[in-house]
């Protein structure tokens, strides 16, 4: 197989502090070894609508610590899911996609995204397109990798949030909620939790109880502590509400996720309604923990998973993706990597908290 001369790199759903770190490497790195680097804009949509820029070193100056991504991300899906099998078929997407490649001489693709731009990536292989993966996302849910880009950063602004809302806490005697993003998994509310030395900690991998929170609150008030912070992952599931999410269930985007969001202020009215003695006020982090710049962890990060990109394209190894296996940066197969999506929190951080005396 020719070494490829053309690289087309893409970043697709929901940005994350670090990206334009992962870009700027990818064209430094693909540049010294004489291929040249196009970026897709919007994710998938810029292959399919064959919408390109090319990105030589000038575009890519000075966005090292910028968040966002300088080439635009989407949620589009060259694929739909069979409602009879469940598995997801090529659409006529597919078709453009592989045009454009072939009309713009793209020889091979870097995709950065979560797990659903790298499911694409992955579903295009038995189509002939030649795409190597890097993860980002700040839930750090993909399997295959300690962390994704991102995460590091997210947890950065929770941990700060956390640190400011505690004096107003003390200061009012009250119970502050603070939901903070997490679908499937609670990395950012464990982490940042621990980290912000959260009271009651509300994770998607153990349902709760209202009455479960209540008594963690009380007993603090019981030991004389007379406010309480707790951290609520979006993606938590109360046992009142039949251990699930609570999702707007008529917005669903293209991957068929439903828009979460709603815990904090719900879990709030509850906590009043039961006659808890404190008054629970609400926070929600939202987009605040995708935006700003990247943490010297996540631009390092995202550098060494660019640079890595560049070498599985000329090494000719694709469907797989960039990964920290603790301090090593390795390759894993794009399939052994989705297989483990949505990864959960070890039980390790959960009992840590438990150990702590955190709910
Ligand atoms: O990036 C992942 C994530 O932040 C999830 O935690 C969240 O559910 C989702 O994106 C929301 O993204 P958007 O509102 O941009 O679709």
């Amino acid at each position: 197989m020719p070494e490829p001369k053309r690289i087309g790199v893409l970043t697709g759903g929901g940005d994350s502090p670090g990206i334009n770190a992962a870009l700027r490497a990818i064209v430094r790195r693909a540049r010294g070894l004489g291929m040249e680097v196009v970026g897709f804009r919007d994710g998938w949509r810029g292959v399919v609508e064959d919408d390109l820029v090319p990105l030589g070193p000038a575009d890519v100056a000075g966005i090292l610590p910028v968040g966002g991504t300088i080439l635009g991300t989407s949620r589009t899906n060259p694929f739909q899911k069979d409602p009879a099998t469940g598995s997801w078929t090529p659409t006529s997407k597919v078709d453009r996609i592989l045009e454009t490649l072939k009309r713009r001489g793209v020889d091979a693709l870097v995709a950065i995204g979560g797990d659903d731009t790298l499911g694409v990536a992955h579903r295009l292989a038995p189509h002939g397109v030649r795409a190597v993966g890097i993860p980002q996302t700040i839930d750090n849910d993909i399997g295959g990798t300690d962390y994704a880009i991102g995460f590091h950063s997210a947890l950065a602004v929770v941990t700060e949030a956390l640190d400011r809302l505690h004096t107003t806490a003390h200061a009012h005697h009250r119970a502050l909620i603070v939901e903070v993003m997490g679908r499937d998994a609670g990395w950012i509310a464990i982490l940042g939790g621990l980290a912000g030395g959260a009271d009651v900690i509300l994770v998607p991998e153990e349902p709760f109880s209202v009455a479960d929170v209540k008594r963690a609150l009380e007993r603090r008030l019981e030991a004389g502590r007379r406010f309480s912070i707790i951290v609520v992952a979006e993606g938590a599931r109360a046992v009142e509400l039949g251990s699930k999410p609570l999702a707007a269930e008529t917005r669903v985007d293209a991957f068929g996720h439903p828009q979460l969001g709603g815990i904090g202020y719900w879990l709030a009215a509850e906590l009043e309604k039961a006659g808890l003695p404190l008054t629970p006020r609400v926070t929600v982090l939202a987009y605040l923990q995708r935006g700003g710049v990247a943490t010297p962890f996540d631009r390092l990060l995202a550098t060494r998973f660019g640079i890595a990109a560049v070498e599985l394209v000329r090494e000719g190894k694709y469907d797989a993706m960039t990964a920290l296996h603790g301090t090593a940066v390795v390759a894993v197969p794009l399939a052994e990597a989705l297989a483990g999506c949505p990864k959960p929190v070890p039980q390790e951080f959960l009992e840590l908290a438990r150990n702590l005396g955190v709910r």
